[in-house]
């Protein structure tokens, strides 16, 4: 960054939080005559702080991605399953919340990610936040909570591997107020990207939908389960791309759920209908369809090899939106989408841990090989 005043430094924050402020109003901020000012804002042009007359400012790359963190404990036990009493298990951990596996699998493909969320003030808040830390991520908007504990997904399977129980203690995450998005607001608004999952509480998303109006990032979101799928509104058109499985946007959209013949195409059209700029549906095994702009395809999954499915979609969103934030066109980033999801399929892991560009170069390739024979 070129070397500026202490005036120059004052004005280029005055104009980031309001792009639209007047020479007069700035000068009357400053006590300076308006002239001053003017000879001050073309010289923040000539350094490049100022993109043009309109006080545009450098875009930047970053992605920003808001929503659930949480701390997966899972329990295979050593017999069938006894109420009442004691069961023997093994017992595994992992880092999880849908937001939090976006950005690890971005972080981990080198992008620019800052992460909003919350944990509780205990050690698996801080060892879940240190991981992002370590990563790269921006973690300086984790809030933390004094009065709840991180949250927690813990899974109970029998000794055939069928899930006995699932508990969900994540209360925390509804501290995540609309407050908390005005206070880390001025962030937010220079990303590039801004990635939200439905783990937010129903009004946390309406204000950052409102507040977009007055942004110039891009907006994606991702509806996370059946029931938090229901916290969007009913007005779609401030989101760029919805990301929802099959039964999510069934959920939403009030659909039959017990009905065979809903049809992707007409769901993502429906989605269309309620002002979404774009969809992309997943739907497991059988692939994904594309619904952004004009664009309207359907691409099938890549990987035979499935060892894990969870995070999948996590996966997905996260590859989607790292390409088509680098400029590629919605087919590429459709590509990319399917090819991260297959890796991660292929591990027994919900986020890949060896993951990296080189990885997902070599199994691009890979693919390529195939397809040619
Ligand atoms: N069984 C599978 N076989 C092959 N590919 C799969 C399978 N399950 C998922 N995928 C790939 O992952 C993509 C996203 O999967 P899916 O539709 O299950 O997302 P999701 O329901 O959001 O998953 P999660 O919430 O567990 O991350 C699919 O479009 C596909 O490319
Ligand atoms: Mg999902």
């Amino acid at each position: 960054m070129p070397k500026l005043s202490k005036t120059e430094k004052i004005i280029l924050e005055l104009i980031s939080s309001d792009p639209f402020i007047s020479q007069a109003k700035i000068a009357a901020k400053l006590k300076l005559a308006r002239s001053t000012i003017a000879v001050q804002i073309t010289q923040l042009i000539d350094k490049g702080q100022l993109i043009g007359r309109g006080y545009i400012l450098p875009k930047s790359q970053k992605i920003t991605c808001i929503g659930g963190i949480a701390f997966n404990r899972k329990y295979l036990l050593s017999t069938s399953p006894l109420l009442g009493t004691s069961n023997p298990a093994k017992s595994t951990r992992s880092y999880g919340g849908v937001i939090r596996n976006i950005a690890e699998n971005m972080a981990r493909m080198d992008i620019d990610v800052c992460l909003i969320s919350i944990i509780g003030n205990d050690e698996s808040g801080k060892e879940l936040r240190t991981q992002m830390h370590n990563l790269g991520v921006d973690t300086s908007q984790i809030l933390i909570s004094n009065d709840s504990p991180t949250a927690e997904y813990i899974a109970v399977f029998d000794d055939k591997n069928e899930l006995v129980m699932g508990i969900a203690s994540m209360d925390i995450l509804d501290q995540i107020s609309p407050k908390c998005i005005e206070n880390s607001w001025q962030s937010i608004r220079s990303s590039d990207w801004v990635v939200l999952d439905c783990n937010l509480p129903k009004e946390t998303i309406k204000k950052i939908l409102e507040l977009k109006k007055n942004a110039n990032f891009m907006l994606a979101i991702d509806t996370v389960s059946v029931s938090k799928a229901k916290r969007l509104p009913d007005d779609l058109s401030q989101i760029d791309i919805l990301f929802t499985n099959k039964a999510e946007a069934i959920s939403f959209l009030n659909l039959n759920k017990n009905s065979k013949t809903h049809k992707l195409n007409k769901i993502t059209t429906q989605l269309r209908n309620k002002g979404a700029k774009g969809v992309v549906l997943t739907d497991g095994a059988n692939g994904h369809i594309v619904n952004i702009g004009s664009e309207v395809f359907t691409s099938p999954a890549i990987s035979k090899n499935v060892k894990n499915v969870s995070g999948a979609g996590d996966a997905f969103v996260a590859g989607f939106i790292s390409k088509i934030h680098s400029g590629a066109s919605v087919r590429e980033a459709s590509n990319i989408g399917a090819a991260l999801s297959a890796l991660t399929v292929e591990s027994q892991m919900d986020v890949r841990q060896d993951l990296s560009n080189k990885v997902l170069d070599e199994y691009l390739s890979k693919e390529e090989i195939i397809k040619e024979n």
